[in-house]
């Protein structure tokens, strides 16, 4: 996940000079998207694809579960039949899940799908359904296609072509999302034309599946505007935002040591300057952060809902400019951070999403940035009022 904490920084040092164009002034948020010319607006905003945008506003992630190793399937996270109704029951209307398909393939030229993958993904999807959850199924994790699109391309196609054909009868609340965070080499203007491939191939037994796809590096809102999508009116469009990332992924060993200062609360400003054990001097980023972080106010606090709020504006401008719902596929906070700062960051997000009428999906459901604490099986303090109170 390295490479996600260096796009979200490049993001919000870039964001508002570059990927904003704002029209003259006007009472309405205006936008003119710098996308290429080739990507047009859809002609009716009353599509099928906002209709399914419906079933899609409140989701929680089934993180670490089908998109981990197949010999690690679950080991650290299992999930229950019983668990869709404790969803719905907290007020999810819908449920991501990740899955690796591609460590189930068989051999070139068909990558035939191994039976168990269909076996466990069928156990998430039918129970989801069964309790009146919408379901988005993606490809997640999938290597070989980020460091080379071109040469993993066939696989990719073969596997959605297996995917579309296995689920060709379900009900429209079931939608594919084609590729969870490219990123490396895999950047949105390589992904273009291979979505626009997939989509064609999905088409073929699914006329009216909903299908979501994501920009490059890691589904960024900075790469909406190299996004360039053959029209189709049954198509959403996903992004991820971990903003304020020093917040959300503190402690976290993934991000190759570029979050590694703990302690850090939501909002800032503490109220005693937060002393750091780790060496800052060869981090100026971090350090600099870390002093505004100490000293702002709350209302221009890094760690504050500043981080997010003009990016999710910018959404719903891209959104009402081009026609094509957006959904938020993943925000979050490591359970690294303390409770109460998980609670007051999940609410503020969740707030500034609704407040531009985008749906969104927390990570995870009951793992590392969970809400459902599994063990006592109850949420965690305070995470059902963040979410779903008033
Ligand atoms: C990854 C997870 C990670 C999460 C937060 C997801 O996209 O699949 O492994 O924990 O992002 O960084």
């Amino acid at each position: 996940m390295n490479i996600k904490i260096i796009s979200a920084l490049l993001l919000s040092a870039t964001f508002h000079c570059t990927y904003l164009v704002a029209a003259p002034a006007s009472d309405q948020s205006t936008l003119m998207p710098s996308n290429p010319q080739e990507m047009k607006p859809l002609p009716d905003g009353d599509s099928p694809a906002r209709h399914t945008a419906q079933w899609f506003k409140r989701g929680a992630n089934l993180g670490d579960y089908l998109e981990v190793q197949p010999s690690y399937f679950g080991h650290r996270i299992t999930v229950g039949a019983g668990e869709f109704a404790q969803m719905k029951n907290q007020g999810f209307d819908h449920v991501r899940v990740p899955i690796a398909w591609q460590d189930y393939t068989g051999p070139a030229p068909d990558f035939k799908l191994a039976p168990v993958i269909f076996e466990r993904v069928d156990f998430v999807v039918t129970n989801a359904l069964k309790n009146g959850l919408a379901v988005m199924i993606n490809i997640h994790h999938f290597d070989a296609l980020d460091k080379d699109p071109a040469g993993a391309s066939d696989e990719f196609l073969k596997i959605w072509e297996q995917i579309a054909s296995h689920y060709k009868t379900f009900p429209d609340q079931l939608v594919f999302e084609l590729d969870n965070e490219p990123h490396q080499n895999a950047t949105t203007v390589l992904m273009n034309p291979l979505y626009a491939r997939t989509i064609a191939e999905i088409r073929r037994t699914n006329l009216h599946r909903t299908i979501v796809v994501e920009p490059g590096e890691w589904g960024s809102i900075g790469e909406l505007k190299n996004l360039v999508l053959s029209p189709d009116s049954n198509v959403i469009v996903s992004v991820h935002c971990y903003d304020p990332f020093y917040f959300t992924h503190q402690g976290a060993t993934w991000t190759n040591g570029m979050t590694p200062v703990t302690g850090i609360i939501f909002p800032g400003p503490p109220s005693h300057p937060l002393m750091t054990d780790v060496d800052l001097s060869q981090r100026p980023a971090l350090l600099d952060w870390i002093k505004k972080y100490n000293t702002l106010p709350t209302a221009t606090n890094p760690s504050s809902q500043i981080a997010f709020k003009s990016k999710l504006k910018f959404l719903r401008a891209w959104s009402d400019y081009y026609r094509y719902p957006i959904h938020i596929g993943e925000f979050g906070a490591y359970t690294r951070a303390d409770e109460q700062s998980r609670v007051n960051f999940y609410s503020a997000f969740r707030r500034a999403a609704e407040a531009e009428k985008l749906g969104w999906a927390i990570w995870d459901w009951s793992s590392g940035f969970r809400y459902w604490d599994k063990m006592n099986n109850r949420p965690m303090p305070g995470m059902r009022q963040a979410l779903f109170g008033n």
